[in-house]
Protein backbone atom coordinates (compact mmCIF):
# COMPACT_ATOMS: atom_id res chain seq x y z
CA UNK A 1 0.00 0.00 0.00
CA UNK A 2 1.47 3.41 -1.06
CA UNK A 3 0.76 6.89 -0.07
CA UNK A 4 1.56 9.98 -1.02
CA UNK A 5 1.90 12.67 1.34
CA UNK A 6 2.03 16.62 1.41
CA UNK A 7 2.69 19.30 3.68
CA UNK A 8 3.10 22.92 3.19
CA UNK A 9 1.58 24.13 6.65
CA UNK A 10 4.34 26.65 7.22
CA UNK A 11 7.86 27.23 5.81
CA UNK A 12 9.08 23.63 4.05
CA UNK A 13 7.37 22.75 1.17
CA UNK A 14 7.45 18.57 1.19
CA UNK A 15 6.23 15.73 -0.34
CA UNK A 16 7.22 11.69 0.71
CA UNK A 17 6.10 8.29 -0.69
CA UNK A 18 5.36 5.94 2.53
CA UNK A 19 4.96 2.11 1.53
CA UNK A 20 2.97 0.13 4.57
CA UNK A 21 2.75 -3.63 4.85
CA UNK A 22 -0.08 -3.57 7.79
CA UNK A 23 2.54 -3.19 10.19
CA UNK A 24 5.40 -1.42 9.51
CA UNK A 25 5.75 1.96 6.84
CA UNK A 26 8.97 2.43 5.42
CA UNK A 27 9.53 5.58 3.45
CA UNK A 28 10.64 5.61 -0.25
CA UNK A 29 11.35 9.19 -0.65
CA UNK A 30 11.44 12.59 1.69
CA UNK A 31 11.93 15.60 -0.86
CA UNK A 32 11.79 18.93 1.67
CA UNK A 33 12.29 22.35 0.09
CA UNK A 34 13.08 24.69 2.85
CA UNK A 35 12.66 28.27 2.43
CA UNK A 36 15.18 28.77 5.53
CA UNK A 37 17.50 30.62 3.77
CA UNK A 38 14.83 33.82 2.47
CA UNK A 39 12.56 33.70 5.97
CA UNK A 40 16.09 34.42 7.78
CA UNK A 41 16.61 37.61 6.60
CA UNK A 42 13.40 38.82 8.43
CA UNK A 43 14.20 37.04 11.63
CA UNK A 44 10.89 34.59 11.03
CA UNK A 45 8.42 33.47 8.56
CA UNK A 46 6.69 35.94 6.43
CA UNK A 47 3.47 34.80 5.68
CA UNK A 48 3.09 36.14 2.26
CA UNK A 49 6.59 34.80 1.14
CA UNK A 50 6.01 31.58 2.55
CA UNK A 51 2.70 30.69 0.37
CA UNK A 52 4.75 32.55 -2.83
CA UNK A 53 7.41 29.82 -2.37
CA UNK A 54 5.31 26.67 -1.81
CA UNK A 55 3.06 27.57 -4.94
CA UNK A 56 6.21 28.07 -6.88
CA UNK A 57 7.53 24.71 -5.36
CA UNK A 58 5.41 21.92 -5.45
CA UNK A 59 4.78 20.32 -8.27
CA UNK A 60 8.60 20.02 -8.47
CA UNK A 61 8.80 18.72 -4.94
CA UNK A 62 5.96 16.31 -5.48
CA UNK A 63 7.38 15.35 -9.10
CA UNK A 64 11.13 14.53 -7.04
CA UNK A 65 9.06 12.45 -4.35
CA UNK A 66 7.63 10.28 -7.06
CA UNK A 67 10.69 9.90 -9.14
CA UNK A 68 13.20 8.88 -6.31
CA UNK A 69 10.39 6.61 -5.18
CA UNK A 70 10.26 4.76 -8.83
CA UNK A 71 6.67 6.18 -9.38
CA UNK A 72 5.35 6.80 -13.01
CA UNK A 73 4.31 10.70 -12.98
CA UNK A 74 1.45 10.00 -15.17
CA UNK A 75 -0.37 7.44 -13.37
CA UNK A 76 1.52 6.25 -10.37
CA UNK A 77 0.70 3.77 -8.64
CA UNK A 78 -1.04 5.37 -5.19
CA UNK A 79 -3.73 4.33 -3.16
CA UNK A 80 -4.13 7.44 -1.77
CA UNK A 81 -2.91 10.92 -1.15
CA UNK A 82 -2.21 12.26 2.63
CA UNK A 83 -1.79 15.72 3.41
CA UNK A 84 -1.81 18.54 6.12
CA UNK A 85 -5.17 20.31 6.42
CA UNK A 86 -4.20 22.76 9.61
CA UNK A 87 -3.22 23.65 11.79
CA UNK A 88 -0.85 26.41 10.19
CA UNK A 89 -0.63 29.19 8.13
CA UNK A 90 -3.80 29.53 6.02
CA UNK A 91 -2.04 30.17 2.79
CA UNK A 92 0.21 28.14 2.89
CA UNK A 93 -1.93 25.29 3.70
CA UNK A 94 -4.31 26.16 0.81
CA UNK A 95 -1.19 24.84 -1.81
CA UNK A 96 -0.63 21.71 -0.76
CA UNK A 97 -4.63 20.94 -0.20
CA UNK A 98 -5.74 21.97 -3.73
CA UNK A 99 -2.43 20.18 -4.94
CA UNK A 100 -3.59 17.21 -3.28
CA UNK A 101 -6.99 17.45 -4.52
CA UNK A 102 -6.07 18.25 -7.99
CA UNK A 103 -3.91 15.09 -8.41
CA UNK A 104 -6.84 13.24 -6.23
CA UNK A 105 -9.17 13.87 -8.85
CA UNK A 106 -6.68 13.39 -11.95
CA UNK A 107 -5.46 10.01 -10.48
CA UNK A 108 -8.99 9.03 -8.72
CA UNK A 109 -7.42 8.41 -5.47
CA UNK A 110 -8.79 8.63 -2.34
CA UNK A 111 -7.29 11.74 -0.07
CA UNK A 112 -6.74 11.85 3.29
CA UNK A 113 -6.65 14.82 5.54
CA UNK A 114 -4.12 15.05 8.16
CA UNK A 115 -3.66 17.03 11.41
CA UNK A 116 -0.08 18.22 11.44
CA UNK A 117 0.52 17.18 15.27
CA UNK A 118 -0.93 14.02 14.23
CA UNK A 119 1.49 13.86 11.93
CA UNK A 120 4.73 14.73 14.16
CA UNK A 121 3.46 11.57 16.08
CA UNK A 122 3.79 9.27 13.88
CA UNK A 123 6.92 10.15 12.48
CA UNK A 124 7.64 7.91 15.60
CA UNK A 125 5.88 5.03 13.45
CA UNK A 126 8.45 5.22 10.32
CA UNK A 127 10.29 2.09 10.60
CA UNK A 128 12.82 2.83 7.98
CA UNK A 129 14.10 4.52 5.02
CA UNK A 130 15.34 3.06 1.81
CA UNK A 131 18.87 3.99 0.79
CA UNK A 132 19.15 4.60 4.61
CA UNK A 133 20.28 2.59 7.89
CA UNK A 134 19.31 5.65 10.75
CA UNK A 135 16.17 4.77 11.39
CA UNK A 136 13.42 6.30 14.25
CA UNK A 137 15.04 5.54 17.40
CA UNK A 138 12.33 3.07 18.91
CA UNK A 139 12.25 0.67 21.41
CA UNK A 140 11.63 -2.79 20.03
CA UNK A 141 8.97 -3.13 22.76
CA UNK A 142 7.19 -0.78 22.49
CA UNK A 143 3.64 -0.65 23.96
CA UNK A 144 0.51 1.93 24.49
CA UNK A 145 -0.30 3.78 26.30
CA UNK A 146 2.07 5.74 25.53
CA UNK A 147 3.13 9.63 26.77
CA UNK A 148 4.02 12.18 24.05
CA UNK A 149 5.83 15.01 24.41
CA UNK A 150 5.25 17.14 21.52
CA UNK A 151 7.23 20.24 20.86
CA UNK A 152 7.41 22.02 17.85
CA UNK A 153 7.66 26.07 16.79
CA UNK A 154 3.28 26.19 17.40
CA UNK A 155 2.80 23.58 19.84
CA UNK A 156 3.93 22.28 23.45
CA UNK A 157 1.73 19.38 24.20
CA UNK A 158 1.32 16.25 26.41
CA UNK A 159 -0.97 13.85 24.36
CA UNK A 160 -2.09 10.60 25.79
CA UNK A 161 -2.12 7.78 23.17
CA UNK A 162 -3.77 5.20 24.13
CA UNK A 163 -3.74 3.08 20.82
CA UNK A 164 -3.77 4.30 16.58
CA UNK A 165 -5.78 7.26 15.91
CA UNK A 166 -6.54 7.31 19.86
CA UNK A 167 -5.51 10.46 21.50
CA UNK A 168 -6.26 12.61 24.35
CA UNK A 169 -4.49 16.13 25.70
CA UNK A 170 -3.26 16.07 29.22
CA UNK A 171 -1.52 19.24 28.96
CA UNK A 172 -0.60 22.21 26.88
CA UNK A 173 1.14 25.33 26.78
CA UNK A 174 -0.63 28.74 27.98
CA UNK A 175 1.06 31.19 26.28
CA UNK A 176 4.65 30.64 23.80
CA UNK A 177 5.20 27.08 22.30
CA UNK A 178 8.75 26.02 23.60
CA UNK A 179 10.40 26.19 19.65
CA UNK A 180 8.78 29.81 19.68
CA UNK A 181 10.68 30.41 22.69
CA UNK A 182 13.76 29.41 21.88
CA UNK A 183 13.32 31.76 18.21
CA UNK A 184 12.19 34.57 20.07
CA UNK A 185 15.47 34.18 22.52
CA UNK A 186 17.68 33.73 19.74
CA UNK A 187 16.37 37.11 17.98
CA UNK A 188 16.86 38.95 21.20
CA UNK A 189 20.37 37.60 21.29
CA UNK A 190 21.00 38.37 17.72
CA UNK A 191 22.49 35.43 16.48
CA UNK A 192 20.11 34.04 13.81
CA UNK A 193 16.77 32.34 12.77
CA UNK A 194 15.39 29.32 13.39
CA UNK A 195 16.41 29.85 17.15
CA UNK A 196 16.84 26.32 18.18
CA UNK A 197 19.63 24.85 16.36
CA UNK A 198 21.57 28.44 16.74
CA UNK A 199 20.75 28.59 20.66
CA UNK A 200 21.72 24.67 20.71
CA UNK A 201 25.27 25.42 18.62
CA UNK A 202 26.14 28.57 21.02
CA UNK A 203 24.81 26.27 24.19
CA UNK A 204 27.33 23.48 23.29
CA UNK A 205 29.98 25.86 23.47
CA UNK A 206 29.77 26.66 27.05
CA UNK A 207 31.19 23.62 29.11
CA UNK A 208 30.58 25.16 32.85
CA UNK A 209 27.80 25.18 35.19
CA UNK A 210 25.59 28.47 34.33
CA UNK A 211 25.78 31.49 36.81
CA UNK A 212 23.34 32.84 35.07
CA UNK A 213 19.65 32.11 36.47
CA UNK A 214 16.38 32.03 34.92
CA UNK A 215 13.18 30.62 35.66
CA UNK A 216 11.34 26.79 35.52
CA UNK A 217 7.85 28.13 34.60
CA UNK A 218 5.49 26.04 36.06
CA UNK A 219 8.07 23.51 36.97
CA UNK A 220 6.23 22.17 40.17
CA UNK A 221 2.56 23.46 38.88
CA UNK A 222 -0.09 20.22 40.23
CA UNK A 223 -1.07 19.75 36.38
CA UNK A 224 0.78 19.05 33.08
CA UNK A 225 0.18 22.91 31.23
CA UNK A 226 3.28 24.65 30.52
CA UNK A 227 4.30 28.92 29.89
CA UNK A 228 7.13 30.05 28.53
CA UNK A 229 6.44 33.70 27.80
CA UNK A 230 7.85 34.17 31.78
CA UNK A 231 11.12 32.88 30.68
CA UNK A 232 11.17 34.77 27.19
CA UNK A 233 10.71 37.92 29.97
CA UNK A 234 13.39 36.80 31.67
CA UNK A 235 15.70 36.60 29.62
CA UNK A 236 14.86 39.99 28.16
CA UNK A 237 15.50 41.85 31.24
CA UNK A 238 18.67 39.24 32.43
CA UNK A 239 20.18 41.11 28.85
CA UNK A 240 19.01 44.26 29.51
CA UNK A 241 20.87 44.27 33.04
CA UNK A 242 23.85 42.47 31.81
CA UNK A 243 26.58 45.07 29.90
CA UNK A 244 28.65 41.89 29.05
CA UNK A 245 25.99 39.72 27.23
CA UNK A 246 27.32 39.47 24.40
CA UNK A 247 30.64 37.86 25.50
CA UNK A 248 28.48 35.37 27.98
CA UNK A 249 26.29 34.47 24.71
CA UNK A 250 27.29 30.83 25.38
CA UNK A 251 26.29 30.90 28.80
CA UNK A 252 22.73 32.64 27.99
CA UNK A 253 22.13 30.08 25.41
CA UNK A 254 23.43 26.72 27.66
CA UNK A 255 21.07 28.00 30.52
CA UNK A 256 17.88 29.24 28.73
CA UNK A 257 18.09 25.63 26.84
CA UNK A 258 18.45 24.41 30.24
CA UNK A 259 15.21 25.75 31.89
CA UNK A 260 13.02 24.71 28.64
CA UNK A 261 14.48 21.25 28.65
CA UNK A 262 14.13 21.23 32.50
CA UNK A 263 10.47 21.82 32.57
CA UNK A 264 9.86 19.71 29.89
CA UNK A 265 11.16 16.39 31.03
CA UNK A 266 10.21 17.14 34.57
CA UNK A 267 6.25 17.48 33.30
CA UNK A 268 6.66 14.24 30.89
CA UNK A 269 8.09 12.00 33.89
CA UNK A 270 5.61 13.00 35.73
CA UNK A 271 2.70 12.40 33.44
CA UNK A 272 3.99 9.24 32.68
CA UNK A 273 4.20 7.93 36.34
CA UNK A 274 0.10 9.70 37.04
CA UNK A 275 -0.92 7.66 33.80
CA UNK A 276 0.73 4.75 33.93
CA UNK A 277 2.27 4.92 30.91
CA UNK A 278 4.21 1.90 29.19
CA UNK A 279 5.97 4.63 26.71
CA UNK A 280 7.30 7.26 26.50
CA UNK A 281 7.58 9.59 22.97
CA UNK A 282 9.44 12.76 21.57
CA UNK A 283 8.43 14.57 18.60
CA UNK A 284 7.77 18.24 16.76
CA UNK A 285 10.59 20.27 15.31
CA UNK A 286 12.38 21.15 18.99
CA UNK A 287 12.89 17.36 19.13
CA UNK A 288 15.84 17.92 16.93
CA UNK A 289 18.07 19.22 20.10
CA UNK A 290 20.38 17.29 20.85
CA UNK A 291 20.83 18.11 24.50
CA UNK A 292 16.70 17.27 24.73
CA UNK A 293 17.68 13.85 22.90
CA UNK A 294 20.11 12.78 25.49
CA UNK A 295 18.41 14.01 28.67
CA UNK A 296 15.13 12.57 27.72
CA UNK A 297 16.31 9.84 27.11
CA UNK A 298 17.90 9.37 30.22
CA UNK A 299 15.79 10.22 32.32
CA UNK A 300 13.23 8.18 30.17
CA UNK A 301 15.53 5.02 30.93
CA UNK A 302 16.07 5.60 34.51
CA UNK A 303 12.64 5.44 35.54
CA UNK A 304 11.97 1.96 33.75
CA UNK A 305 9.77 3.45 30.27
CA UNK A 306 10.09 2.61 27.14
CA UNK A 307 11.42 5.34 24.69
CA UNK A 308 11.12 6.70 20.85
CA UNK A 309 12.23 9.52 19.10
CA UNK A 310 12.15 10.23 15.65
CA UNK A 311 15.33 10.37 13.36
CA UNK A 312 16.23 13.95 13.23
CA UNK A 313 15.50 13.97 9.37
CA UNK A 314 11.62 13.17 10.58
CA UNK A 315 11.37 15.94 13.80
CA UNK A 316 11.20 18.97 11.55
CA UNK A 317 8.29 19.40 9.13
CA UNK A 318 8.30 16.80 6.47
CA UNK A 319 5.79 14.73 4.29
CA UNK A 320 6.96 11.67 5.41
CA UNK A 321 5.50 11.78 8.85
CA UNK A 322 1.67 12.94 6.97
CA UNK A 323 2.07 9.78 4.54
CA UNK A 324 3.00 7.60 7.36
CA UNK A 325 -0.01 8.85 9.39
CA UNK A 326 -2.17 8.66 6.08
CA UNK A 327 -1.27 4.89 6.09
CA UNK A 328 -2.74 4.44 9.91
CA UNK A 329 -5.79 6.38 8.59
CA UNK A 330 -6.06 4.20 5.42
CA UNK A 331 -6.48 1.53 7.19
CA UNK A 332 -8.92 2.85 9.34
CA UNK A 333 -10.91 3.67 6.14
CA UNK A 334 -10.63 7.52 7.32
CA UNK A 335 -10.90 9.46 3.84
CA UNK A 336 -12.16 12.91 2.66
CA UNK A 337 -13.83 12.99 -0.76
CA UNK A 338 -12.05 15.38 -2.30
CA UNK A 339 -14.68 17.51 -2.83
CA UNK A 340 -15.46 18.11 1.37
CA UNK A 341 -11.52 18.57 1.84
CA UNK A 342 -11.22 21.72 3.38
CA UNK A 343 -8.63 23.75 5.15
CA UNK A 344 -8.68 24.62 9.14
CA UNK A 345 -5.83 26.87 9.88
CA UNK A 346 -7.19 26.63 13.27
CA UNK A 347 -7.83 22.92 13.46
CA UNK A 348 -8.15 21.36 17.02
CA UNK A 349 -6.08 18.26 17.92
O1 LIG B 1 7.89 21.20 13.87
P1 LIG B 1 8.52 22.38 13.26
O2 LIG B 1 9.46 22.18 12.09
O3 LIG B 1 7.44 23.40 12.78
C1 LIG B 1 6.24 23.61 13.49
O4 LIG B 1 5.34 22.75 13.37
O5 LIG B 1 6.22 24.60 14.23
O6 LIG B 1 9.29 23.15 14.44
C2 LIG B 1 10.03 24.31 14.20
C3 LIG B 1 10.62 24.75 15.52
C4 LIG B 1 11.30 26.09 15.47
O7 LIG B 1 10.80 26.92 16.51
C5 LIG B 1 12.77 25.77 15.70
O8 LIG B 1 13.48 26.78 16.40
C6 LIG B 1 12.69 24.50 16.51
O9 LIG B 1 11.60 23.79 15.97
N1 LIG B 1 13.90 23.69 16.40
C7 LIG B 1 14.72 23.45 17.44
C8 LIG B 1 15.83 22.74 16.92
N2 LIG B 1 15.63 22.57 15.57
C9 LIG B 1 14.44 23.17 15.28
N3 LIG B 1 14.62 23.77 18.75
C10 LIG B 1 15.61 23.39 19.56
N4 LIG B 1 16.72 22.74 19.12
C11 LIG B 1 16.87 22.38 17.83
N5 LIG B 1 17.95 21.73 17.44
ZN1 LIG C 1 5.60 21.08 12.60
Amino acid sequence: MKILGIETSCDETAAAVAVGDGKSVRILSNIVSSQIEIHKKYGGVVPEVAAREHVLNILLVVNEALKKAGLNRKKPELDAIAVTIGPGLITSLITGIETAKSLAYAWNIPIIGINHIEGHIYANFIESCANNTENTTRDKNFEFPAIILTVSGGHTMLILMDDYGKFKIIGETRDDAAGEAFDKAAKMMEIGYPGGPVISTEAEKYKNKSEIHLPRPMINSDNFDFSFSGLKTAIRYALEDDKNWKEKTPEYCAEFQQAIIDVLIKKTISASNKFNVKTIMLTGGVSANKELRKQLKEQVLENNFKFSMPNLKYTTDNAAMIATAGYFKFLRDEFTPWQNLKVNCNLEF
